[in-house]
């Protein structure tokens, strides 16, 4: 069984766990990544890891890697389940040899960009905090990580009952830039998604798809 098979077969994911995302989110994450060969995948907000279990075939397929960054390590009430589900999926990687294909940092975003980020990303997804305040702080630090044709897309691009008018919705309207088109995928929990207008094949970090055998 390759890793897709693998993948494919979900033998060990408890269905109770956080499906934070709908699978049409999903399929547009992985659309993405497939748009992008060797493509490096940035991640703020872990969770249980749905996303990036759900986007491991991708990843492999293109000879990619995902680097997840969340906080909620140090919560001792997700504690238990989230390193039960990391160490499961780094148990898959090894035995698939893809022990370099996930990165996961364990600090929060503002620490990661400050300390830990070391390269580029084709694909950024942000889904962490969702506060205007916080959101819009990940989204300035990844811009200045994004790969000159990458994308970058939010997640909960919607009205909050809790924060307001003081949630991630806001970051997205209030967000203005030439360089990027902004869209708003009307998905169950609202995509927005930020594309760099930049031709790919005027970037260097992107090598065209009919490049590379994937
Ligand atoms: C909605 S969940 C993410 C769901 C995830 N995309 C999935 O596939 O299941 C939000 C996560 O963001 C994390 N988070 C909140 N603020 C964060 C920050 N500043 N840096 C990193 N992670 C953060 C929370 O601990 C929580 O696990």
């Amino acid at each position: 069984m390759n890793i897709a098979q693998f993948v494919d077969s979900k033998v060990w994911w408890p269905e109770k766990q956080g499906k934070k995302m709908s699978e049409e989110e999903i399929n547009i994450i992985q659309e993405e990544i497939l748009k992008f060969p060797k493509c490096r995948m940035l991640q703020i907000g872990t969770n249980f890891g749905w996303t990036v279990w759900n986007v491991l075939k991708q990843l492999d397929k293109v000879g990619g890697s995902i680097d997840t960054v969340d906080y909620a390590y140090a919560k001792a009430k997700q504690l238990k389940r989230t390193m039960k589900w990391v160490n499961h999926v780094k148990s898959v990687l090894q035995t698939y040899d893809l022990n370099g294909m996930v990165r996961y940092f364990t600090e929060g975003s503002n620490h990661f960009f400050q300390n830990e980020c070391d390269t580029t990303y084709h694909v950024v997804f942000i889904d962490g905090d969702h506060s205007h305040k916080q959101s819009k702080r990940d989204l300035m630090n990844s811009i200045n990580v994004l790969c000159p044709s990458g994308v970058i897309v939010m997640h909960d691009i919607r009205k909050s009952k809790y924060l307001g008018k003081k949630s991630c919705l806001r970051t997205f309207q209030e967000f203005e830039d030439p360089k990027f088109t902004k869209t708003l995928i009307k998905t169950k929990y609202r995509l927005g998604v930020l594309r760099s207008n930049l031709d790919p094949d005027g970037d260097p970090d992107h090598q065209r798809i009919a490049d590379v055998e994937l």
